[in-house]
């Protein structure tokens, strides 16, 4: 199974992917946590990324790129992978699919959270509260917002295109939305 979990900063990708990844058997990749990683690492990719994360701009296609062919290579990703936060913009896709092809499969489905505009702020800042993360100031929510609907929305009309778009319902509690994916998957969640 290989899967790709959009949706705005905030709609739950990381959250859910966790679930929907182990209901697989399948690793869940999160650009934006192997970014962080390695910031907290102070790996010369962190100190590439540091930048760009904490004013809310993409890091740059090349260097994600590489990473997450680095990480697709590794043996736990041959049966399958849960792609969270990737691809989110164009050049991303055409890597992506090249990444895919080359292993004999294809992309199953992608599926995209939606949540209102003010939940995600809500979600934003409280979790600011507990985790301090860089990135949830109010103004580089905005920024991750802005960067979100200019450079990754449109992708979804792109996947749409090939028919592998699931478009789920991300408010409610956690597990609604979690049942919502596995409906759309028509998966029956192991209990
Ligand atoms: P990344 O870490 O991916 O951040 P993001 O896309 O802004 O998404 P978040 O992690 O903030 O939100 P999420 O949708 O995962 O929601 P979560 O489950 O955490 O990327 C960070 C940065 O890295 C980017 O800005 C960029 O600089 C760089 N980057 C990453 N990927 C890149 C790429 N492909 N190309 C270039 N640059 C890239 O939930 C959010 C909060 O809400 C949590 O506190 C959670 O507990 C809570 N919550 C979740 N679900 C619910 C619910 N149903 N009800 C109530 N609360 C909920």
């Amino acid at each position: 199974m290989r899967l790709i979990l959009m949706g705005p900063p905030g709609a739950g990708k990381g959250t859910q992917a966790r679930t929907v990844a182990e209901h697989f058997g399948i690793p869940a990749i999160s650009t934006g946590d192997i970014f962080r990683a390695n910031v907290s690492q102070g790996t010369p990719l962190g100190k590439k990324a540091e930048e760009y994360m904490d004013a809310g701009e993409y890091v740059p296609d090349e260097v994600t790129n590489l990473m997450v062919r680095a990480r697709i290579d590794e043996p736990d990703a041959e049966p399958g992978f849960l792609l969270d936060g990737y691809p989110r913009t164009l050049a991303q896709v055409e890597e992506l699919d090249g990444m895919i092809r080359h292993t004999g499969h294809e992309l199953d489905a992608a599926v995209v959270l939606t949540v209102d505009p003010d939940e995600i702020v809500e979600r934003l800042l409280r979790r600011a509260q507990v985790e301090g993360r860089a990135d949830d100031t109010e103004e580089v929510i905005r920024r991750r917002q802005e960067v979100y609907v200019e450079q990754t929305e449109p992708l979804i009309e792109f996947y749409r295109g090939r028919g592998l778009v699931h478009e789920i319902d991300g408010m409610g509690v956690v597990e609604e939305v979690t049942k919502r994916i596995f409906d759309a998957l028509d998966v029956v969640p192991q209990s």
